[in-house]
């Protein structure tokens, strides 16, 4: 019977308390979220590319912020968000959703007032309603609104821990640009200084995008790039989830899933949950993990390519070219050497072979980071196709 039950998180992001690694990046974060308290402005983007766990990472640090540092903390999704005014509505309701069943959640309501409303069907919820005019006037006076929030607490909160997470939407508009920029400034020369630690959490192509749109944002945020977690913490994490959910674990079937996730969060936990429902026994050999990094990849492959790219890997030629190619990263790092390339491949696939890397530089699957060298240009697809490698090896 298929399981109903799984110890992983495939899609979304961790809770805290199943977190793994990335102790550097939560020090760092947690360390600037105190310099903040201390009554500096913080900002910081937190890059990585989709599934890299941006959003966990950041999460982990909200409620480290809240519990250890006693600060008030928001983690706010603007995905779909397209102005500046609902962004600071929601900023608003996540204030409020997040405190709720906290000790300062009165307060919280009487400052809130006629703006706190209830939500959800059966009103177990709270969140924050303004009208067009209420909002622009709170977006324009934003570092105000917050520190006088922040003072009516009265010390129940020391200092602010913000994240606008999933920021697609409103990147490019240069509307949000100039405003960021302006809250930036007055934030910085406000006295008594606001004690903020502000995130901002993307792809790397959306902070381009802020920049293109306002060249002065280059300059204060400082950039966190957050990835890989680090092989033993992937394995331990493994082997606890498993534990968690009552299976026991062959440490070379551990090993497999490790090397395939090669520590890509988003991966660590689809190959995790593809190998627990292939598990039948309560105990993970290496005959389930194998059916679990071949069952991850068609999972991965639908849920994190592009269409696009999707569409173009169908033909056969092209799949096992890049299989190829990402076996080759296996043995000699990320950047493989054309010559090295043309070695294992036959004579139909050294024919068709530069129309497919220009069509992958197109899709931007490769990149050439000098001549005659060819590279991923996402972690994910080069664990991707190795999965895929795995496959080929079984037909
Ligand atoms: N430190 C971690 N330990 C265990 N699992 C993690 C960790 N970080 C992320 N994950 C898992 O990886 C996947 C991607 O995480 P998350 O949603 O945080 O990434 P993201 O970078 O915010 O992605 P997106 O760009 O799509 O918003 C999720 O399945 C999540 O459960
Ligand atoms: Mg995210």
């Amino acid at each position: 019977m298929p399981k109903d039950y799984s110890p992983f998180t495939p899609g979304v992001p961790v809770p805290p308390e199943r977190f793994a690694g990335k102790a550097d990046e939560v020090r760092v974060l947690l360390a600037r979220c105190e310099q903040a308290r201390a009554g500096t402005l913080m900002n910081t983007f937190v890059i990585g590319e989709r599934g890299a766990g941006k959003s966990s990472l950041c999460a982990l640090v909200a409620r480290k912020a809240e519990r250890d540092l006693d600060m008030l903390t928001a983690h706010v999704f603007l995905g779909g968000v397209s102005t500046i005014e609902e962004a600071c509505r929601r900023l608003f309701d996540e204030i409020a959703r997040s405190s709720q069943e906290r000790p300062w959640f009165e307060k919280i309501l009487k400052i809130f007032g006629r703006h706190i409303k209830e939500v959800g069907l059966f009103g177990v919820s709270v969140g924050f309603q303004a009208t067009p005019d209420e909002l622009r006037a709170i977006a324009m006076r934003l570092p105000d609104e917050l520190h006088r929030l922040l003072e009516r607490l009265d010390n129940a909160r020391r200092g602010m821990f913000i994240v606008f997470d999933d920021i697609n939407g409103l990147a490019g508009s240069t509307d949000f640009a100039n405003w960021l920029k302006s809250f930036i400034d007055q934030t910085s020369l406000r006295h008594p200084p606001l004690p903020l630690h502000m995130v901002l959490a993307g792809i790397p192509e959306r902070r381009q995008e802020l920049v293109d749109a306002q060249p002065s944002l280059d300059r204060p945020f400082y950039i966190l790039e957050t990835s890989l977690i680090q092989r033993e913490d992937a394995c331990g994490f493994l082997i606890s989830s498993f534990e968690r959910a009552g299976v026991s674990t062959d440490p070379e079937a551990i090993n497999l899933l490790c090397d395939y996730a090669g520590g890509y969060p988003a991966l660590l936990q689809e190959i995790g949950d593809a190998a627990f429902k292939a598990d039948t026994d309560d105990h993970l050999d290496m005959r389930d993990a194998n059916r679990g990094v071949i069952d991850a990849a068609r999972i991965v492959g639908q849920k994190y390519l592009q269409p696009t790219v999707v569409d173009a890997i169908r033909s056969d030629r092209y799949r096992s070219l890049l299989v190829k190619l990402a076996q080759l990263t296996i043995d000699q790092g990320d950047e493989i050497r054309r010559k090295d390339v043309l070695h294992v491949l036959d004579d139909e696939e050294i024919r068709v072979f530069d129309n497919f890397i220009r069509k992958m530089k197109d899709l931007d699957v490769i990149e050439s980071p000098a001549p005659g060298t060819y590279r991923f240009k996402s972690v994910l697809h080069r664990l991707y196709y190795r999965m895929l490698a795995r496959e080929f090896k079984e037909t």
